[in-house]
Protein backbone atom coordinates (compact mmCIF):
# COMPACT_ATOMS: atom_id res chain seq x y z
CA UNK A 1 0.00 0.00 0.00
CA UNK A 2 0.83 3.49 -0.41
CA UNK A 3 0.41 6.52 1.78
CA UNK A 4 -2.86 7.80 2.33
CA UNK A 5 -5.88 7.95 4.95
CA UNK A 6 -7.25 5.07 3.23
CA UNK A 7 -4.70 2.92 4.29
CA UNK A 8 -6.37 1.32 7.60
CA UNK A 9 -8.71 -0.13 5.44
CA UNK A 10 -6.41 -1.77 3.33
CA UNK A 11 -5.86 -3.81 6.91
CA UNK A 12 -9.72 -5.56 5.81
CA UNK A 13 -8.44 -6.34 2.47
CA UNK A 14 -5.54 -8.20 4.10
CA UNK A 15 -7.83 -9.97 6.01
CA UNK A 16 -9.68 -10.86 4.01
CA UNK A 17 -7.40 -12.48 1.52
CA UNK A 18 -6.11 -14.75 4.34
CA UNK A 19 -9.76 -15.23 5.22
CA UNK A 20 -9.71 -16.73 2.16
CA UNK A 21 -6.86 -19.20 1.80
CA UNK A 22 -4.18 -16.93 0.53
CA UNK A 23 -1.10 -16.35 1.81
CA UNK A 24 -0.18 -12.31 2.12
CA UNK A 25 3.13 -10.16 2.01
CA UNK A 26 2.97 -6.46 2.51
CA UNK A 27 4.94 -4.16 0.79
CA UNK A 28 4.19 -0.45 1.96
CA UNK A 29 5.62 2.83 0.90
CA UNK A 30 7.32 5.19 3.61
CA UNK A 31 4.29 6.90 3.69
CA UNK A 32 2.29 4.25 4.19
CA UNK A 33 3.38 3.55 7.39
CA UNK A 34 2.84 6.78 8.70
CA UNK A 35 -0.60 6.15 8.78
CA UNK A 36 -0.66 2.38 9.77
CA UNK A 37 2.69 0.97 11.06
CA UNK A 38 4.50 -1.91 10.36
CA UNK A 39 4.12 -4.06 13.42
CA UNK A 40 0.31 -3.89 12.46
CA UNK A 41 1.05 -5.03 9.24
CA UNK A 42 3.40 -8.26 10.21
CA UNK A 43 0.43 -9.10 12.91
CA UNK A 44 -2.24 -9.57 10.15
CA UNK A 45 -0.20 -11.25 7.34
CA UNK A 46 2.23 -12.70 9.59
CA UNK A 47 5.24 -12.05 7.11
CA UNK A 48 8.15 -9.47 8.05
CA UNK A 49 7.63 -6.00 6.38
CA UNK A 50 9.88 -3.40 5.17
CA UNK A 51 9.87 -0.65 2.64
CA UNK A 52 13.23 -0.92 1.58
CA UNK A 53 15.29 -2.69 -1.17
CA UNK A 54 18.40 -2.67 1.17
CA UNK A 55 16.93 -4.65 4.28
CA UNK A 56 17.85 -8.45 3.54
CA UNK A 57 20.04 -7.86 0.92
CA UNK A 58 21.34 -10.92 0.18
CA UNK A 59 17.51 -12.43 -0.53
CA UNK A 60 17.17 -9.64 -3.05
CA UNK A 61 13.55 -9.02 -1.75
CA UNK A 62 12.14 -7.29 -4.65
CA UNK A 63 12.79 -10.10 -6.98
CA UNK A 64 12.10 -13.01 -4.54
CA UNK A 65 8.21 -10.86 -3.81
CA UNK A 66 7.97 -10.33 -7.81
CA UNK A 67 8.38 -13.79 -8.18
CA UNK A 68 7.04 -14.99 -5.27
CA UNK A 69 3.37 -13.15 -5.95
CA UNK A 70 0.77 -14.43 -7.94
CA UNK A 71 -1.45 -11.25 -7.38
CA UNK A 72 0.19 -8.04 -6.60
CA UNK A 73 -3.27 -5.39 -5.17
CA UNK A 74 -1.83 -2.24 -4.17
CA UNK A 75 -4.68 -0.75 -2.15
CA UNK A 76 -4.68 2.57 -1.55
CA UNK A 77 -3.00 3.91 -4.53
CA UNK A 78 -1.80 7.21 -3.93
CA UNK A 79 -1.65 9.80 -7.35
CA UNK A 80 2.08 10.04 -6.38
CA UNK A 81 2.47 5.67 -6.42
CA UNK A 82 0.23 5.73 -9.64
CA UNK A 83 2.74 8.78 -11.06
CA UNK A 84 5.58 7.04 -10.12
CA UNK A 85 4.35 3.53 -11.37
CA UNK A 86 3.39 4.89 -14.60
CA UNK A 87 6.99 6.18 -15.33
CA UNK A 88 8.50 3.01 -13.82
CA UNK A 89 10.20 4.84 -10.80
CA UNK A 90 12.46 2.13 -8.82
CA UNK A 91 13.04 3.84 -5.30
CA UNK A 92 11.91 1.27 -2.65
CA UNK A 93 10.52 -2.12 -2.43
CA UNK A 94 6.58 -1.41 -3.37
CA UNK A 95 8.02 -0.22 -6.66
CA UNK A 96 10.53 -2.21 -7.53
CA UNK A 97 8.79 -4.91 -6.99
CA UNK A 98 5.96 -3.68 -9.36
CA UNK A 99 8.44 -3.76 -12.04
CA UNK A 100 9.55 -7.41 -11.09
CA UNK A 101 5.85 -8.93 -10.81
CA UNK A 102 5.45 -10.63 -13.82
CA UNK A 103 1.06 -11.64 -12.52
CA UNK A 104 -1.68 -9.19 -12.29
CA UNK A 105 -1.14 -6.08 -10.79
CA UNK A 106 -4.48 -4.19 -9.47
CA UNK A 107 -3.95 -0.74 -8.52
CA UNK A 108 -7.07 0.42 -6.12
CA UNK A 109 -7.01 4.49 -6.14
CA UNK A 110 -7.69 6.53 -2.94
CA UNK A 111 -7.47 10.64 -3.15
CA UNK A 112 -8.81 13.32 -2.93
CA UNK A 113 -11.83 14.62 -6.13
CA UNK A 114 -9.40 16.92 -7.74
CA UNK A 115 -5.98 14.89 -6.98
CA UNK A 116 -8.46 11.81 -9.21
CA UNK A 117 -9.91 14.13 -11.88
CA UNK A 118 -6.38 15.88 -12.59
CA UNK A 119 -5.29 15.29 -16.25
CA UNK A 120 -1.83 14.34 -14.86
CA UNK A 121 -3.58 11.39 -12.99
CA UNK A 122 -6.26 10.36 -15.53
CA UNK A 123 -3.43 10.11 -18.22
CA UNK A 124 -1.33 8.01 -15.92
CA UNK A 125 -4.20 5.88 -15.20
CA UNK A 126 -4.83 5.60 -18.77
CA UNK A 127 -1.01 4.88 -19.46
CA UNK A 128 -0.96 2.30 -16.60
CA UNK A 129 -4.01 0.73 -17.91
CA UNK A 130 -2.72 0.28 -21.09
CA UNK A 131 0.30 -1.65 -19.81
CA UNK A 132 -1.81 -4.49 -18.59
CA UNK A 133 -2.60 -2.74 -15.12
CA UNK A 134 -6.12 -3.12 -13.68
CA UNK A 135 -6.78 0.04 -12.25
CA UNK A 136 -10.37 0.23 -10.32
CA UNK A 137 -12.39 3.17 -10.41
CA UNK A 138 -12.43 4.76 -7.03
CA UNK A 139 -15.79 4.28 -5.12
CA UNK A 140 -17.99 7.95 -4.74
CA UNK A 141 -18.84 9.55 -0.93
CA UNK A 142 -17.15 10.95 1.91
CA UNK A 143 -13.90 11.42 1.53
CA UNK A 144 -11.56 12.17 4.74
CA UNK A 145 -13.02 15.18 6.12
CA UNK A 146 -16.86 16.38 5.74
CA UNK A 147 -16.39 16.77 1.63
CA UNK A 148 -17.51 13.84 -0.65
CA UNK A 149 -16.72 13.07 -4.05
CA UNK A 150 -15.03 10.29 -6.38
CA UNK A 151 -11.69 9.00 -5.08
CA UNK A 152 -13.01 7.26 -1.59
CA UNK A 153 -11.09 3.78 -1.43
CA UNK A 154 -13.65 0.76 -2.97
CA UNK A 155 -15.27 -1.45 0.00
CA UNK A 156 -12.89 -4.02 0.90
CA UNK A 157 -15.06 -6.59 0.00
CA UNK A 158 -14.63 -4.89 -3.78
CA UNK A 159 -11.29 -5.09 -3.73
CA UNK A 160 -10.54 -8.80 -2.51
CA UNK A 161 -13.44 -9.46 -5.11
CA UNK A 162 -11.51 -8.21 -8.14
CA UNK A 163 -8.53 -9.19 -7.26
CA UNK A 164 -9.57 -12.59 -6.75
CA UNK A 165 -11.27 -12.60 -10.09
CA UNK A 166 -8.00 -12.15 -11.85
CA UNK A 167 -6.84 -15.05 -10.18
CA UNK A 168 -9.72 -16.88 -12.16
CA UNK A 169 -9.56 -19.05 -15.00
CA UNK A 170 -11.65 -17.35 -17.97
CA UNK A 171 -13.32 -20.78 -18.90
CA UNK A 172 -17.38 -19.20 -18.65
CA UNK A 173 -17.02 -16.46 -21.85
CA UNK A 174 -19.30 -16.46 -23.43
CA UNK A 175 -21.78 -18.50 -21.61
CA UNK A 176 -24.46 -17.67 -19.97
CA UNK A 177 -25.18 -18.99 -16.75
CA UNK A 178 -28.24 -18.97 -14.60
CA UNK A 179 -28.01 -19.09 -10.78
CA UNK A 180 -30.96 -19.92 -8.72
CA UNK A 181 -30.90 -18.92 -4.49
CA UNK A 182 -32.18 -18.18 -1.49
CA UNK A 183 -35.45 -19.60 -0.04
CA UNK A 184 -39.17 -18.65 -0.86
CA UNK A 185 -41.87 -17.54 1.05
CA UNK A 186 -45.12 -18.80 0.77
CA UNK A 187 -47.88 -16.32 1.93
CA UNK A 188 -50.05 -17.02 4.68
CA UNK A 189 -51.78 -14.10 5.19
CA UNK A 190 -50.33 -10.09 4.17
CA UNK A 191 -48.33 -10.51 7.64
CA UNK A 192 -46.92 -14.02 7.71
CA UNK A 193 -44.99 -16.94 5.47
CA UNK A 194 -43.74 -20.07 5.57
CA UNK A 195 -40.03 -20.19 4.93
CA UNK A 196 -37.09 -22.07 5.41
CA UNK A 197 -33.41 -21.33 6.57
CA UNK A 198 -31.60 -21.03 3.49
CA UNK A 199 -30.00 -17.71 3.35
CA UNK A 200 -28.66 -18.25 -0.67
CA UNK A 201 -25.07 -18.13 0.26
CA UNK A 202 -23.92 -21.30 -1.92
CA UNK A 203 -25.71 -19.94 -5.06
CA UNK A 204 -24.21 -16.14 -4.40
CA UNK A 205 -20.81 -18.10 -4.40
CA UNK A 206 -21.53 -20.11 -7.50
CA UNK A 207 -22.77 -17.08 -9.12
CA UNK A 208 -20.00 -14.93 -7.85
CA UNK A 209 -17.27 -17.37 -9.08
CA UNK A 210 -18.89 -18.15 -12.54
CA UNK A 211 -18.87 -14.22 -13.09
CA UNK A 212 -15.57 -14.30 -11.99
CA UNK A 213 -14.55 -16.97 -14.69
CA UNK A 214 -16.06 -14.76 -17.40
CA UNK A 215 -19.76 -15.78 -17.43
CA UNK A 216 -22.89 -13.66 -17.85
CA UNK A 217 -24.62 -14.31 -15.36
CA UNK A 218 -28.51 -13.90 -13.67
CA UNK A 219 -29.28 -14.88 -10.57
CA UNK A 220 -32.65 -15.19 -9.28
CA UNK A 221 -32.64 -14.58 -5.70
CA UNK A 222 -35.71 -15.49 -3.11
CA UNK A 223 -35.24 -13.15 -0.10
CA UNK A 224 -31.33 -13.48 -0.06
CA UNK A 225 -29.53 -13.18 3.19
CA UNK A 226 -25.91 -11.52 1.88
CA UNK A 227 -24.80 -9.16 -0.57
CA UNK A 228 -24.85 -9.94 -4.15
CA UNK A 229 -21.15 -8.56 -5.92
CA UNK A 230 -21.33 -6.30 -8.06
CA UNK A 231 -21.56 -7.48 -12.20
CA UNK A 232 -24.58 -10.05 -11.38
CA UNK A 233 -27.73 -9.63 -12.91
CA UNK A 234 -30.75 -10.11 -9.91
CA UNK A 235 -34.06 -11.04 -10.62
CA UNK A 236 -35.77 -11.22 -7.19
CA UNK A 237 -38.21 -13.48 -5.96
CA UNK A 238 -40.36 -14.16 -3.15
CA UNK A 239 -42.27 -17.20 -3.86
CA UNK A 240 -41.95 -20.85 -5.57
CA UNK A 241 -44.53 -19.58 -8.56
CA UNK A 242 -42.60 -16.53 -8.85
CA UNK A 243 -38.84 -18.35 -8.97
CA UNK A 244 -41.03 -20.51 -11.51
CA UNK A 245 -42.02 -17.77 -14.03
CA UNK A 246 -38.46 -16.16 -13.90
CA UNK A 247 -36.11 -19.12 -14.37
CA UNK A 248 -38.61 -20.16 -17.23
CA UNK A 249 -38.73 -16.42 -18.77
CA UNK A 250 -34.75 -17.19 -18.93
CA UNK A 251 -34.39 -20.66 -19.85
CA UNK A 252 -34.36 -19.89 -23.47
CA UNK A 253 -30.91 -18.01 -23.28
CA UNK A 254 -28.84 -19.93 -20.36
CA UNK A 255 -26.10 -22.13 -21.06
CA UNK A 256 -25.89 -23.60 -17.28
CA UNK A 257 -28.50 -23.75 -15.68
CA UNK A 258 -28.11 -24.20 -11.00
CA UNK A 259 -31.27 -24.49 -9.24
CA UNK A 260 -29.44 -23.93 -5.74
CA UNK A 261 -32.36 -22.27 -4.08
CA UNK A 262 -34.41 -23.65 -1.74
CA UNK A 263 -38.10 -24.13 -2.87
CA UNK A 264 -41.16 -24.62 -1.09
CA UNK A 265 -42.39 -27.87 -1.80
CA UNK A 266 -46.19 -26.59 -0.37
CA UNK A 267 -48.15 -23.44 -0.40
CA UNK A 268 -51.21 -22.53 1.47
CA UNK A 269 -54.42 -23.50 -0.16
CA UNK A 270 -55.59 -19.86 0.61
CA UNK A 271 -54.15 -16.67 1.62
CA UNK A 272 -55.88 -14.74 3.38
CA UNK A 273 -56.38 -11.15 2.41
CA UNK A 274 -56.27 -9.93 5.60
CA UNK A 275 -54.46 -10.37 8.72
CA UNK A 276 -55.57 -13.37 10.56
CA UNK A 277 -56.69 -12.41 14.08
CA UNK A 278 -56.00 -14.50 17.01
CA UNK A 279 -59.61 -14.38 18.02
CA UNK A 280 -61.48 -17.70 18.96
CA UNK A 281 -62.13 -18.55 15.25
CA UNK A 282 -58.85 -19.01 14.11
CA UNK A 283 -57.54 -21.47 12.38
CA UNK A 284 -55.68 -24.51 14.52
CA UNK A 285 -54.51 -25.86 11.32
CA UNK A 286 -52.70 -23.88 7.57
CA UNK A 287 -54.14 -26.46 4.71
CA UNK A 288 -51.76 -26.97 1.93
CA UNK A 289 -51.39 -27.53 -1.96
CA UNK A 290 -48.32 -29.29 -3.49
CA UNK A 291 -45.84 -26.24 -5.51
CA UNK A 292 -44.71 -26.96 -8.67
CA UNK A 293 -41.24 -28.44 -9.17
CA UNK A 294 -39.46 -26.33 -11.11
CA UNK A 295 -36.46 -27.80 -11.66
CA UNK A 296 -38.73 -30.68 -13.43
CA UNK A 297 -39.91 -28.02 -15.39
CA UNK A 298 -37.16 -26.89 -16.80
CA UNK A 299 -35.44 -29.78 -17.57
CA UNK A 300 -38.70 -31.06 -19.73
CA UNK A 301 -38.02 -27.81 -21.49
CA UNK A 302 -34.23 -27.87 -21.85
CA UNK A 303 -32.65 -27.30 -25.37
CA UNK A 304 -29.69 -29.40 -27.05
CA UNK A 305 -26.37 -28.13 -25.29
CA UNK A 306 -28.11 -26.69 -21.93
CA UNK A 307 -26.30 -28.65 -19.03
CA UNK A 308 -28.90 -28.54 -15.52
CA UNK A 309 -27.31 -28.61 -12.20
CA UNK A 310 -29.73 -29.51 -8.91
CA UNK A 311 -29.12 -29.35 -5.40
CA UNK A 312 -30.63 -32.02 -2.38
CA UNK A 313 -30.55 -30.79 0.76
CA UNK A 314 -31.04 -33.80 3.06
CA UNK A 315 -30.42 -35.19 6.72
CA UNK A 316 -28.85 -37.77 5.86
CA UNK A 317 -24.99 -38.90 5.32
CA UNK A 318 -22.94 -41.36 3.87
CA UNK A 319 -24.12 -43.87 1.56
CA UNK A 320 -27.76 -43.29 1.84
CA UNK A 321 -26.70 -39.41 1.19
CA UNK A 322 -25.44 -40.95 -2.14
CA UNK A 323 -28.23 -43.14 -3.04
CA UNK A 324 -30.70 -39.95 -2.59
CA UNK A 325 -28.46 -38.09 -4.35
CA UNK A 326 -29.02 -40.26 -7.49
CA UNK A 327 -32.07 -41.13 -7.26
CA UNK A 328 -33.28 -36.84 -7.09
CA UNK A 329 -31.13 -36.35 -9.88
CA UNK A 330 -32.95 -38.89 -12.14
CA UNK A 331 -36.24 -37.73 -11.27
CA UNK A 332 -35.66 -34.58 -11.53
CA UNK A 333 -33.75 -34.90 -15.17
CA UNK A 334 -30.96 -33.02 -14.17
CA UNK A 335 -27.28 -33.65 -15.58
CA UNK A 336 -25.45 -32.76 -12.32
CA UNK A 337 -26.61 -32.87 -8.47
CA UNK A 338 -24.95 -31.57 -5.29
CA UNK A 339 -26.07 -33.19 -2.59
CA UNK A 340 -24.98 -32.63 1.40
CA UNK A 341 -26.30 -33.27 4.58
CA UNK A 342 -28.43 -30.13 6.43
CA UNK A 343 -28.88 -31.78 9.45
CA UNK A 344 -27.46 -30.32 13.20
CA UNK A 345 -27.39 -26.95 11.42
CA UNK A 346 -23.82 -27.89 9.77
CA UNK A 347 -24.93 -25.92 6.28
CA UNK A 348 -27.69 -23.37 6.28
CA UNK A 349 -26.31 -19.86 6.92
CA UNK A 350 -22.53 -21.27 7.23
CA UNK A 351 -19.83 -20.09 5.03
CA UNK A 352 -18.57 -24.02 4.75
CA UNK A 353 -20.05 -26.90 3.71
CA UNK A 354 -19.64 -30.20 2.53
CA UNK A 355 -20.97 -31.92 -0.45
CA UNK A 356 -21.22 -35.26 -2.91
CA UNK A 357 -21.73 -34.33 -6.80
CA UNK A 358 -23.61 -37.22 -8.69
CA UNK A 359 -23.18 -36.94 -12.19
CA UNK A 360 -26.21 -38.52 -14.95
CA UNK A 361 -22.98 -40.67 -16.36
CA UNK A 362 -22.81 -42.50 -12.91
CA UNK A 363 -19.51 -39.99 -12.03
CA UNK A 364 -19.09 -39.32 -7.76
CA UNK A 365 -17.13 -36.97 -6.23
CA UNK A 366 -17.01 -36.43 -2.51
CA UNK A 367 -16.13 -32.49 -1.78
CA UNK A 368 -14.83 -32.77 2.14
CA UNK A 369 -15.75 -29.60 4.19
CA UNK A 370 -14.65 -26.70 2.57
CA UNK A 371 -15.67 -22.71 1.97
CA UNK A 372 -18.65 -22.35 -0.68
CA UNK A 373 -16.86 -20.63 -2.61
CA UNK A 374 -14.55 -23.35 -2.90
CA UNK A 375 -17.27 -25.65 -3.56
CA UNK A 376 -18.56 -23.30 -5.95
CA UNK A 377 -15.30 -23.93 -8.05
CA UNK A 378 -15.75 -27.67 -7.80
CA UNK A 379 -18.95 -27.63 -9.15
CA UNK A 380 -17.85 -25.41 -11.89
CA UNK A 381 -14.65 -27.40 -12.77
CA UNK A 382 -17.05 -30.73 -13.09
CA UNK A 383 -19.26 -28.37 -15.31
CA UNK A 384 -16.49 -27.13 -17.88
CA UNK A 385 -15.24 -30.69 -17.95
CA UNK A 386 -18.82 -31.92 -18.39
CA UNK A 387 -18.73 -29.45 -21.45
CA UNK A 388 -16.12 -30.42 -22.86
CA UNK A 389 -16.16 -34.49 -22.62
CA UNK A 390 -19.61 -33.98 -24.30
CA UNK A 391 -17.60 -32.14 -27.48
N1 LIG B 1 -36.78 -27.82 -6.41
C1 LIG B 1 -37.55 -27.15 -7.34
N2 LIG B 1 -38.88 -26.94 -7.11
C2 LIG B 1 -39.48 -27.39 -6.00
C3 LIG B 1 -38.69 -28.08 -5.02
C4 LIG B 1 -37.36 -28.27 -5.26
O1 LIG B 1 -37.01 -26.75 -8.38
N3 LIG B 1 -40.76 -27.14 -5.81
C5 LIG B 1 -35.36 -28.04 -6.71
C6 LIG B 1 -34.40 -27.43 -5.72
O2 LIG B 1 -34.01 -26.13 -6.13
C7 LIG B 1 -33.22 -28.38 -5.79
C8 LIG B 1 -33.87 -29.71 -6.09
O3 LIG B 1 -35.14 -29.42 -6.65
O4 LIG B 1 -32.34 -28.09 -6.85
C9 LIG B 1 -34.05 -30.62 -4.91
O5 LIG B 1 -34.72 -29.96 -3.88
P1 LIG B 1 -35.13 -30.73 -2.56
O6 LIG B 1 -35.93 -29.81 -1.71
O7 LIG B 1 -33.92 -31.37 -1.95
O8 LIG B 1 -36.01 -31.91 -3.18
P2 LIG B 1 -37.52 -32.20 -3.19
O9 LIG B 1 -37.93 -32.48 -4.59
O10 LIG B 1 -38.26 -31.14 -2.49
O11 LIG B 1 -37.56 -33.58 -2.42
P3 LIG B 1 -37.75 -33.88 -0.86
O12 LIG B 1 -38.17 -32.60 -0.20
O13 LIG B 1 -38.79 -34.94 -0.84
O14 LIG B 1 -36.42 -34.37 -0.40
Amino acid sequence: MSGGIAAYKACTVLRLLRESGHEVRVAPTEAALRFVGAPTWEALSGHPVTTSVWTNVHRVAHVELGRWAELVIVAPATADLLARAAVGLADDLLTTSLLTATCPILLSPAMHTEMWQNPATQANVALLRSRGFHVLDPAVGRLTGADSGSGRLPDPTDIVAAGLALLAPQDFIGRHVLVSAGGTREAVDPVRYLGNRSSGRQGVAIAQRAAERGARVTLVGANLDVVVPAGIDVVAVESAEQMGVAMLGLLPTADVIIMAAAVADFRPSDVSDHKIKKTSSAPTAIELRTNPDVLTTLTAARTPGQIFIGFAAETIGGDELMLAGRDKLQRKGCDLLVANDVSGGQVFGQSTTAAIIVDSRGGLLAVPSTTKIDLADQLLDVVATWESEAG
